[in-house]
């Protein structure tokens, strides 16, 4: 039997399906199984609970989800059982599983672990709030927060990642159950091409890979642009250390990237589409080859999509493995089997891009929004945000920071709110001092300007960027010369090496840094880090070089006292440079417990236990892991 979707009523169909998969009339545990997940032990806590469930025959679906965000929790059960409360519990492990198992049998709820309980599911799509089994619930949890009210999530609003964590998303029928694939059937039947783009310009939806240019727009020229055939490309390269948004929502919830492609392929009047996806991101592109076989077999994606007679495939390309690869030139030459390298844009890729045609390149987030703007419509997305950066915008938080994990929040919200209210403020009751915004070659804001309202706009204006949305949080004990250094030196190995300024200009950049956090700075140092800063700007080739000089410049306009005490004085006041820094050891709070002792791993501390200790300084390399492990503040940094 053919299982192709050709109208309304099927899509319906399948949404029922989806529904009962989503709220069966059995219990429904759901383990976020992303890489972040993954990496916590979720994958032990599902294997308990398929092994509790054959063993003792209990009746559970049971379900592997995308992730929720909030990295620091997991790993993360959510559970839906008939006549209880929904509830998701936190920091799991193989003991605490058996608990919640027998909780089901018992019949009283297992509370040791709650995050939250969720009153209420939102679908997005269809701008409804769902209750669930709680209208008759016997037991009402009053001392649990709701979902909405914990302060991680709060402030948060979920478009792009509406359904990962909700939804199975190997499961088709899921996505549709939430809204998938309705704006899809929605503008082949009722819109025009230009209308749709129209739709996405109104909307004022801007690029969420890093150069914010509005999406519309982009549409636009490259629908306008000479030619049969054209592209359009979704970009998963995603190369800044310590960003996961778009692996998030490609491992959670593919079907919404793909939705959103082929809207846009369809207002472009592009033929083909390629998803250039990181090759080090082998679970996502699992989910994607997943989804694609499943769009094609239901007539969503292909031939004849939706039996309108529009035809659209998309292909899946792994990445280069290069940071630059994930430039919209250099990836269109890695797609066609050339060099990674960038190109020029005097010609714009929307005239002549993938094999010297017109193609449409944007970012897995932009894409994820697409279907939330045409079911909702422009007006109701362009409400949210600023007044030129508008809905919302994916953060991955990470660093000195208490609550690890990706928000996705309103353009507009403050620093402050994100680092304090969502990530819980900074651990250790340290000090906040900087936050990276924009990847490598974004800025470091100091704690002056926490109350910045985060935008494409005002991040520009304080010489850091939006970016693709990395966010690293910095604390006292952060030297930001250092952190210059390390991105740099991340630039230096990354510049493709095709123009000289990047190539060479980067290179000296770091050598001077070098010098400084190893004492040899001299007088004019940072003078020359500005100057070589401007040419390196102003002559690269690619945004690479382009916007390489930024944490150098933002670490010197907001910390130069730093660079100077380096310089001057030959002092790292963060205590961090290992060649400005000497460990010793206090003997008063010594107590001889030879815990340095065993850890060194040059055997540079000698000592007899009950005896203080002392640090070998000509075999000392400076690791710090004496300092670290030791539990009586004996290690003294100077
Ligand atoms: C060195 C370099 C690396 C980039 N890496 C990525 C990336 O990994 N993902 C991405 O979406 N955009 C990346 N970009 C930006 C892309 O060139 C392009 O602007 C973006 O994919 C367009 O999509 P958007 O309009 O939806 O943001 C990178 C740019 C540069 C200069």
């Amino acid at each position: 039997m053919s299982r192709k979707i050709a109208s309304l009523e099927d899509l319906d169909k399948l949404r029922k399906e989806g529904l009962k998969s989503l709220y069966p009339d059995r219990t429904r545990i759901m383990v976020g199984m992303a890489t972040c997940g993954l990496a916590s032990g979720a994958k032990e806590i599902f294997d308990t609970l398929s092994e509790i469930k054959e063993k003792k025959k209990v009746d559970i679906k049971l379900v592997s989800t995308g992730c929720l965000g909030y990295c620091q929790k997991e790993p993360l059960v959510d559970m839906i059982k008939p006549g209880w409360p929904r509830i998701i519990y936190q920091e799991m492990d193989r003991e605490k599983t058996f608990k919640l198992v027998e909780s089901l049998t018992s019949g009283n709820i297992w509370k040791d672990s709650i995050l939250a309980k969720l009153e209420e599911d939102e679908f997005l799509i269809f701008g409804e709030k769902r209750k669930y089994y709680l209208q008759d619930s016997l037991f009402k949890l009053n001392d649990i927060p709701d979902y909405h009210q914990v302060p991680f999530y709060r402030k948060q609003l979920r478009i792009a990642t509406r359904n990962c964590g909700f939804i199975d998303p190997t499961s088709l029928a899921e996505y549709v159950a939430r809204g998938g694939y309705y704006s899809l059937y929605k503008v082949l039947t009722e819109f025009e091409p230009e209308q749709v783009i129209e739709e996405v310009i109104r909307s004022g939806l801007r690029g969420r890979g890093g150069g914010g240019f509005p999406t519309g727009r982009k549409w636009y020229y490259c629908r306008k642009a000479k030619g049969d055939i054209k592209y359009v490309i979704c970009n998963a390269d995603e190369g800044d250390p310590g960003a996961y948004m778009d692996r998030s929502i490609l491992e959670g919830d593919p079907h919404s990237v793909i939705e959103g492609m082929i809207i846009g392929a369809y207002a472009i009047g592009a033929k083909e589409g390629y998803i250039y996806v990181r090759a080090e991101y082998p679970l996502a592109v699992q989910r994607l080859r997943q989804a694609i076989q499943q769009a094609e077999e239901y007539g969503l994606l292909g031939k004849n999509i939706l039996g309108t007679g529009f035809d659209f495939p998309i292909y899946i390309n792994r990445g280069g493995g290069a940071f630059v690869c994930g430039e919209s030139t250099a990836l269109m030459a890695s797609i066609e089997g050339r060099m990674g390298e960038p190109r020029a844009k005097h010609i714009h890729t929307v005239e002549s891009g993938l094999w010297e045609r017109p193609t449409n390149l944007n970012n897995v987030e932009t894409w994820a929004n697409v279907p939330v703007i045409i079911a909702r419509g422009a007006k109701w997305f362009s409400k949210i945000g600023t007044e030129k950066s508008k809905g919302t915008k994916v953060f991955s938080v990470v660093g000195k920071i208490n609550n690890s994990g990706l928000v996705e929040v309103p353009m507009g919200i403050t620093l402050r709110e994100i680092v304090y209210e969502i990530g819980g403020g900074i651990p250790g009751g340290k000090k906040f001092k900087a936050v990276q915004t924009g990847g490598p070659s974004g800025g470091c804001v100091p704690e002056s300007m926490l109350d910045l309202p985060v935008d494409f706009e005002e991040l520009t204006k304080v010489g850091s960027m939006m970016g693709s949305g990395g966010m690293i949080i910095m604390d006292e004990d952060t030297c930001m010369v250092d952190v210059a250094k390390y991105f740099l030196s991340f630039l230096q190995d990354e510049s493709c090496g095709k123009c000289t300024s990047c190539r060479e200009g980067i290179k000296r950049m770091l050598e001077i840094l070098t010098r400084i956090t190893q004492g040899k700075g001299e007088e004019g140092d940072i003078e020359l880090l500005e100057e070589l800063s401007e040419v390196v700007k102003d002559t690269s080739l690619c945004a690479l070089g382009g916007t390489a000089p930024n944490p150098v410049l933002t670490t010197i306009r907001y910390f130069r006292d730093e660079y100077e005490a380096h310089i001057k004085d030959k002092r790292c006041p963060a205590r961090v440079c290992r060649d400005l820094i000497t460990y010793t050891i206090d003997e008063e709070k010594c107590t001889g417990c030879m815990r340095c002792l065993k850890e060194c791993p040059q055997q540079a501390i000698v000592g007899e236990r009950k005896k203080p200790h002392h640090i070998l300084q000509e075999k000392c390399i400076k690791c710090g892991v004496c300092y670290e492990v030791c539990k009586f503040d004996a290690i003294k940094v100077k």
